[in-house]
């Protein structure tokens, strides 16, 4: 199965795909995460994304499809994945048409999580996730058991920099001016499933499985 997850940033993205990874067996491949990665390590895309990221700006649209047509090389996408994050742009939307088109792939679903912009807010500011193992909590609706450490590991949790109201606030904007409008590249093709994504994490799952079957 090849999904597209699309939603504003504090959708549930992040939380749901780990769900669908764990019952598909599929890579869930997160643009965020391969930048945050790329900034751990110091490489020089990184550096580059940095100013983007904690601005609440989009990164340049000719790094993310060069690292995303890297991740197409990688056998682990074989039995199918989760695009996460990306595309965002129509660029980006028109460069992955081409990477589907070259390796012979289709999309099966473009899942658009709907959630009103003040409970994003509320999400995006209690978020904290592990460095180590990237569980996602929050401290209001699914805190850990033991104040900033992850249960999985010991790890500490941190906090995104770009997880600060007035950073949440532009990365909404965006989201509504370059990344909502894909939903229109991607209807014609009847690939567009909007789903409800207010509620627990299991009900909105719930939603998704069936919007999937
Ligand atoms: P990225 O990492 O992709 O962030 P995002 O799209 O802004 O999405 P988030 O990770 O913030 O939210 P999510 O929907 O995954 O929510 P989550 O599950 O964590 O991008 C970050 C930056 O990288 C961008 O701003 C940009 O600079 C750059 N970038 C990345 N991709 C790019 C691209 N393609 N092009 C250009 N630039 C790019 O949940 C959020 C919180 O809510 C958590 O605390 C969670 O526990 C909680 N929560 C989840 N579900 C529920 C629920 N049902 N009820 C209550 N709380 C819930």
């Amino acid at each position: 199965m090849r999904i597209i997850f699309l939603g504003p940033p504090g959708a549930g993205k992040g939380t749901q795909a780990k769900l669908i990874v764990k019952d598909y067996h599929i890579r869930q491949l997160s643009t965020g995460d391969l930048l945050r990665e790329h900034r751990k390590l110091g490489t020089e895309l990184g550096s580059k994304a940095q100013t983007y990221m904690d601005a609440g700006n989009l990164v340049p649209d000719s790094v993310i499809l060069g690292m995303v047509g890297e991740e197409f090389n990688k056998p682990d996408l074989a039995p199918g994945y989760i695009l996460d994050g990306f595309p965002r742009t129509c660029p980006q939307a028109e460069g992955l048409d081409q990477l589907l088109q070259n390796t012979n792939q289709k999309l099966d679903h473009v899942l658009v999580l709907e959630v009103p912009d003040s409970e994003l807010i509320r999400r995006l500011t209690a978020r904290r996730s592990c460095p180590e193992c990237g569980h996602i909590y929050n401290l209001i609706f699914n805190p850990p058991k033991t104040a900033g450490i992850c249960d999985h590991d010991g790890i500490e949790l941190i906090h995104r920099s770009d997880d600060t109201e007035a950073t949440v606030l532009n990365r909404l904007k965006v989201y509504q001016e370059l990344t909502k409008p894909l939903v229109n590249h991607y209807e014609p093709q009847g690939l567009v499933r909007h789903i409800d994504g207010t509620g627990g994490v299991a009900e909105i799952y719930q939603r998704i499985l069936n919007a999937v079957k």
